[in-house]
């Protein structure tokens, strides 16, 4: 395992921004301590993820490039929530609704690296009433490469109780280029959160048979992307939190390149997005992206699920230890 750094620009305030290369002989991946956001993993010679070439393009675009989400991933209704009785009110990103940590969430930090076996440590300290969330929240995302593997474990603690749904934002394209369409995938999920035109959760928890979100079976992700169905058309393709019901929760072909990528995770559910509102944009080494020219598969809980309190916690106690695991392997 070949570890080294190198200096990736500075952001406006001045604060230097380092990218982390690693190399297990198998992968190569660069990750930056800004976000934790994985910039580039080659399979094979092929790089898989999208990103920019500078710090400028990542702050000044929109997407999440490849970059850690908190405090909590995906949609809160309303932008507010209850909690022990108090109310809290969110930054509203979203339309009336609050995205992926709000204002300035975890992806726009820096975080403190550190080595570790096989990969980097990354921790950051989101103190109390950062973007309105209560406690002071200890959080560590551990990246590793594992065999032909690339692993995220998260790990965090609160001295008051708070809510948290952590995930990854990669947008992957395993033939390194081109729109995903012709991309296969399955995915171990027989329902998943029917949405409204908001994206979000309606509480209903819809069977997907016979549906454009069955992927029991393999297929591509442009058959039925346009189809005729709400699952789809209210988010201009794929936008939805599918429901683990076996692992893996996604195994994933390119067309081309014919690399296959399996997930798994310790989390519920997963946020399945064909990159529907990806506009267009110049990318690292002279890529153009566009839209629907990468897919990310968000391990996570429920979107809303403060909301929803049938559905699997995202209440974080103090004292209590947060765990999650997420492996993409190749
Ligand atoms: C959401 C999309 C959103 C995107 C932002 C995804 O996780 O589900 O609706 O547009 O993040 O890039």
């Amino acid at each position: 395992m070949n570890i080294t750094k190198r200096p990736f620009g500075t952001l406006a305030d001045g604060r230097a921004v380092t990218c982390w290369c690693m190399d297990n002989g198998v992968v190569q991946a660069e990750v930056l301590d800004y976000g934790v956001t994985i910039r580039s993993l080659v399979v094979d010679g092929v790089d898989v993820v999208l990103g920019y070439d500078t710090i400028e393009e990542y702050v000044a675009n929109d997407g999440y490039l490849g970059a850690t989400i908190g405090r909590v991933g995906n949609r809160i209704a309303g932008s507010c929530f209850e909690l022990n009785g108090k109310n809290y009110h969110l930054y509203a990103n979203d339309g009336k609704n609050h995205l992926h940590g709000g204002k300035e969430g975890f992806d726009a930090k820096i975080w403190n690296v550190e080595e570790t076996e096989n990969g980097i440590v990354c921790s950051y300290l989101s103190v109390d009433g950062e973007e309105n969330y209560p406690g002071n929240l200890q959080v560590k995302v551990t990246v590793t490469l594992e065999g032909k593997a690339i692993q995220l474990k998260y790990w965090a603690t609160t001295d008051a109780d708070t809510i948290l749904n952590l995930t990854n934002h990669t947008y992957f394209n395993l033939d390194g280029k081109g729109d995903i369409l012709s991309h296969t995938i399955r995915l171990g999920a027989d329902r998943y959160c029917a949405g409204d035109e908001g994206c979000l959760p309606t509480g209903e928890l819809a069977p997907v048979q016979g549906t454009a979100m069955d992927f029991l079976t393999p297929h591509m992700i442009g058959e039925r992307i346009d189809a005729d169905e709400d699952c789809v058309k209210l988010s201009g393709g794929y936008d939805s939190n599918f429901i683990i019901s076996s692992s893996p929760a996604a195994v994933v072909k390119g067309a081309q390149s014919g690399i296959t990528m399996t997930v798994t995770t310790t989390e519920p559910g997963v946020q399945f997005y064909s990159g529907n509102f990806m506009k267009f944009r110049k990318g690292k080494n002279g890529a153009i992206y566009h839209r629907r020219y990468g897919f990310c598969l968000e391990t996570q809980h429920f979107p809303d699920s403060i909301h929803h309190p049938e559905w699997p916690t995202c209440i974080l106690k103090a004292g209590e230890t947060y765990e999650s695991t997420t492996k993409y392997a190749f």
